[in-house]
């Protein structure tokens, strides 16, 4: 029998628009419905190897192993917070084991749904309590999702610049200018290392004049950390600008993933850290952290109840065993140097073909994704004419590239910056 049909929809499109697909992932099923060998996949950020597949971390495999043989093991809920094994090292690792913070108990660490659900509870939190400019910079370009999480709780957005066209590298007095000219107070978002989508990250030297700023115009730095040991393949290297902001004294808020750098993409591991800045009265600072963890709990709680278990019990396995630890470490030296292997390659490929324009960007920039330059005219036809998969705005994932379509990649590029 049919089912009754009604007149009316209490959802009608004035209510609910179409939203736009989102194009990162939309980028991925047109590449899975794509039927050419040729096909290369440079869009998402995850790791692949050299034959272009996923790679579950050896060390990842051991801790699963571990897992499944502890007759402890069971599926009863965190706690609101999470797995306190996971959380205390996840703030040992962003912030270093010997950290002032730590040791002062002055930070909050809650695990959260990956690196999204860490910017998202941070969004949350500032929408909900922030006191001081509500209106938080990116740098332009960011991870899109930024602004979207932002503008979901009604917190302004607005940006920084960041990336030179010209010289395909950090804008770094517009960096500097936008944010000494942003009003008192602002929340300034900054990519711990391996900035998203650019590939460009600023020196030690840049990064004390940043915290220089900041300081002076009392800004609050939320700290996107979502590649650490993916820029230099040394964990404590691209922590480097979080633990200076915190030796520097500043209060501040990390989001912290562990999906890239353990691969645990879909298992949802990450950690959102609050810092409090070391007050002269160390009962107020504990009154901060006493207050501020309360209601961060309350968020959590009416949010997501608790994070889910199994990818912060794969991370908390090797982070809280020494040789498994290193064997992590091991392990992201392999995806860290195979990237800058196919960042060497291309750019060679490149300056042997002769392509037009310079290359030097592709070994100058670092981590997961190189920013190329080219146009969304060129990346489409890169996409029509030879099934290769990037962002409209030309970034590519550089570990879509391998030593079998590395070649072919570049042939592709040259052809398509010929033809324009
Ligand atoms: C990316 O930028 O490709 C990744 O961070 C994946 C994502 O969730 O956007």
């Amino acid at each position: 029998m049919a089912s009754p049909s009604v007149a009316v929809t209490s959802f009608p499109a004035e209510a609910v628009p179409q939203a736009p697909e989102d194009p990162l992932f939309g980028l991925m099923a047109a590449y899975r419905a794509d039927t050419s060998p040729d096909k290369v996949d440079l869009g998402i950020g995850a790791y692949r190897d050299n034959s272009g597949k996923p790679w579950v971390l050896p060390v990842v495999k051991k801790a699963e192993t571990i897992i499944h043989d502890d007759p402890t093991a069971n599926h009863e809920y965190l706690p609101i917070a999470g797995l306190a094994s996971f959380t205390s090292k996840a703030a040992e690792l962003i912030l270093g084991a010997d950290s002032p913070a730590i040791a002062e108990n002055r930070t909050i660490s809650i695990q959260t749904i990956s690196g999204t659900g860490a910017v998202h509870l941070g969004a949350l939190f500032l929408a909900k309590f922030y006191h001081g400019n509500r209106q938080i910079y990116f740098s332009n370009p960011t991870w899109a999702n930024h602004n979207q999480i932002f503008s979901n709780v009604n917190f302004a957005t607005t940006t920084y610049p960041y990336f030179d066209k010209q010289s395909r590298g950090l804008d770094f007095s517009g960096m500097i200018g936008a944010i000494e000219a942003a009003p008192n107070n602002s929340v300034i978002l900054l990519h711990a290392c391996a900035h998203n989508p650019t590939g460009v990250d600023p020196t030690q030297e840049q990064w004390a004049k940043i915290a220089d700023v900041i300081r002076k115009k009392r800004h609050l730095p939320f700290f996107d950390c979502a590649y650490q040991g993916f820029a230099s393949g040394d964990l404590a290297r691209d922590a480097g600008a979080v633990r200076y902001f915190v030796e520097q004294g500043f209060e501040l808020l990390i989001a912290q993933s562990f999906a890239k750098n353990f691969g645990l993409y879909g298992e949802r591991a990450g950690c959102f850290h609050f810092v409090a800045a070391p007050q002269k009265d160390t009962a107020a600072t504990a009154d901060t952290v006493s207050r501020v963890k309360s209601q961060l709990y309350f968020l959590q709680r009416s949010e997501i109840s608790n994070p889910p278990i199994f990818g912060a019990r794969v991370a908390s396995t090797v982070l809280n065993d020494a040789a498994l630890f290193s064997e992590w470490e091991e392990n992201l030296r392999t995806m860290a140097g195979r990237i800058q292997s196919m960042r060497t390659a291309l750019r060679e490929k490149l300056e042997a073909l002769g392509t037009p324009g310079t290359w030097n960007h592709i070994t100058d920039q670092i981590g997961m994704f190189s920013f190329t330059g080219l146009t969304e005219a060129q990346v489409q036809k890169l996409r029509s004419d030879f099934h290769v998969y990037m962002t409209k705005n030309g970034r590519i994932s550089m570990a879509g590239l391998n030593t079998n379509n590395v070649e072919y990649f570049a042939k592709s590029v040259d052809a398509v910056v010929r033809s324009a």
